[in-house]
């Protein structure tokens, strides 16, 4: 008797089911947008239909989809996500008879600056001796050319 009500009780259990369901998910809000490292973003609104458009922090280069839209709830993109990707400049150009003062590596932060100079017996033989790593990622001449 008291093994049957135990039986009766557990069957109770497990029939028991319900969820919430929305009668209509396309009427659905969505919540604020998700968090994408090194980027902000803005959005229309968070209704069905609204659109969130993203924007990678200055100094980082933008790979993938910057919107996302709400959609039965959720904030989906047409594309691949969105990676927002640190940009670097690698090693700058090597010259023939010198070599540069500055720090620079495979990975050398945006805005550092090196200056070529020449072993004795060299001279110089070019249009800028200072190049600056760009926001871009390529090393570009600083300052006005060499006058000789
Ligand atoms: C769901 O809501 C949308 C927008 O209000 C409407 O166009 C559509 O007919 C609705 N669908 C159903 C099944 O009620
Ligand atoms: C969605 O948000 C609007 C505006 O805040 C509100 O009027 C509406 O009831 C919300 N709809 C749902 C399904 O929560
Ligand atoms: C996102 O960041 C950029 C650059 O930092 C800034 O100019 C812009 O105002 C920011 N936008 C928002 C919505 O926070
Ligand atoms: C400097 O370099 C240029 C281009 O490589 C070359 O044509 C020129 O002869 C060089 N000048 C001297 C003085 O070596």
């Amino acid at each position: 008797m008291k093994l049957f009500h135990s039986l009766l009780l557990l069957g109770a259990f497990l029939a028991w089911e319900a969820q919430c369901q929305t009668t209509n998910s396309s009427v659905l809000n969505c919540t604020s947008p998700p968090y994408v490292s090194n980027a902000n973003h803005s959005e229309t609104g968070t209704s069905p239909g609204s659109i969130a458009t993203y924007t990678c922090y200055p100094g980082f280069r933008t790979t993938g989809s910057v919107q996302k839209t709400c959609r039965d709830g959720q904030w989906v993109s047409s594309g691949p996500s969105l990676y927002c990707q640190e940009i670097y400049c690698s090693y700058p150009p090597t010259i023939s008879g010198g070599s540069y003062r500055g720090s620079a590596s495979y990975r050398t932060p945006l805005g550092t600056i090196i200056s070529y100079y020449c072993y004795s017996g060299y001279v110089f033989n070019g249009t800028h001796t200072d190049l600056t790593c760009q926001d871009d990622g390529n090393w570009t001449p600083l300052n006005a050319p060499v006058t000789e």
